[in-house]
């Protein structure tokens, strides 16, 4: 794991928004993973500036995103495809047609079968990730098997927590219990991972992910037999790093 300690998240965004259009412009038919949460919108905003200053083009990317709530319509204001769009899609000229996030409605069985399957015939260049306090990357809270792919989940009650905060306006009773997530199999398939980290609230999961064994009880630390993995953390994500 590469490991690397902005000042803030302004800078860490920026570099992470370099590593991002590194991978574009080498290739600009390559297949984004693409994260949600607090984590990633700076970076989303820097990417969006590059395009409209620089022309850097979305036009044959494919992008596959991590995860859906069960339960929202693409249109809900809180589902992650509505969340992308907001910060990404809508504003660079991606084709819609190239755009995966998984359906939270429906038969989300069938429909996480046929992801696993787009996914085994896309390979992801570059897969994007938050973390959460607990450790989980994507919906893959501890417990879950390295080995899984993309499956329904039932959320733990601190993710529900933090996204009750942090999305909902505190309304706990409006955030689904469930979603639909790629599996740790699957984010461990992409040829690049890029990890991004920041505050307080991280640090302890940042540390296992880093310094602690690897076990499911974490499911980022899985990432430490990656061959590609580069974290982008800030000081407070860093602070209790041994080294
Ligand atoms: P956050 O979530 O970016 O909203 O902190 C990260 C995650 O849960 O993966």
């Amino acid at each position: 794991m590469k490991v690397i300690i902005a000042k803030n998240y302004e800078e860490a965004s920026q570099k992470a928004c370099e590593i991002m259009l590194d991978v574009i412009k080498n290739n600009p038919k390559a297949t984004l993973g693409l994260a949600t949460g607090s984590t990633p919108v700076k970076l989303y905003e820097y990417m969006v500036e590059d395009h409209k200053k620089n022309g850097t083009s979305y036009k044959d990317i494919q992008t596959y995103n991590l995860d859906e709530y069960f339960g929202l319509d693409q249109s809900h204001p809180q589902s992650y495809h509505y969340f992308m769009c907001k910060h990404l899609f809508n504003h660079v000229d991606i084709n819609m047609e190239n755009v995966h996030v998984p359906k939270g409605k429906g038969n989300v069985e069938e429909e996480a079968k046929a992801y696993n399957q787009m996914l085994a015939e896309n390979p992801v260049d570059i897969q994007l990730l938050g973390i959460g306090s607990n450790g989980h990357i994507g919906f893959n809270e501890p417990g879950t098997s390295f080995d899984s792919v993309t499956h329904v989940v039932d959320l733990k009650q601190s993710t529900i927590e933090d996204n009750a905060r942090l999305f909902f306006d505190g309304k706990i009773d409006e955030v689904p219990k469930q979603a639909v997530s790629m599996g740790i199999a699957n984010i461990m398939k992409a040829k690049k991972v890029l990890l991004l980290a920041f505050g307080e609230g991280k640090a302890k999961a940042v540390k296992g992910m880093i310094e602690g064994k690897k076990t499911i009880d974490l499911p980022a630390s899985a990432l430490q037999d990656h061959q590609d993995c580069t974290l982008i953390i800030d000081e407070a994500a860093a602070s209790l790093l041994s080294k």
